[in-house]
């Protein structure tokens, strides 16, 4: 069902420190921050040759990052994102093995207009996972 790792989303502490690292340590193509106000995020992506990582930093009073980063106060991995074909198909797949979809059930647009759902981390190993529906996924 799943198809390729679209990104890793890192939450950090510090946005320009962290893009830096990436820009300037490690070499990476380095996206300008953009405000993702709807999902509470201020986001960079770094594009690697066969994913993308994305650094997350809290935006607004309300971010759902902001206790992640309460707990981690250094940063780390928010979540893994991998592609579905098919949104609900995925999801009714999902809930009919028992596993939890987060909020209402319902995919929301993500940071790159697509569809998106996020799955309970106690039901994939302790790790929050996304699912975005991008169309050439196989
Ligand atoms: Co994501």
């Amino acid at each position: 069902m799943i198809g390729k790792l679209n990104h890793v989303a890192i939450a950090v502490p510090d946005l320009e420190a962290s893009a830096a690292v990436y820009r300037n340590v490690l070499g990476a193509k380095v996206s300008e921050p953009q405000d993702e106000a709807e999902h509470g995020v201020t986001v960079i992506f770094i594009e690697l040759p066969n994913t993308k990582v994305e650094l997350l930093y809290p935006l607004g009073d309300h971010s759902p990052i902001q206790g992640f980063l309460d707990k981690n106060p250094g940063g780390g991995i928010h979540h893994v994102c991998y592609e579905v074909e098919n949104i609900y198909e995925a999801r009714d797949r999902l809930k009919s093995e028992g596993m939890r979809v987060l909020g209402d059930g319902e995919p929301k647009l993500g940071a790159h207009k697509n569809p998106v759902l996020f799955l309970h981390p106690k039901d994939f190993c302790g790790t929050l996972v996304e699912l975005e529906q991008v169309p050439s996924a196989a």
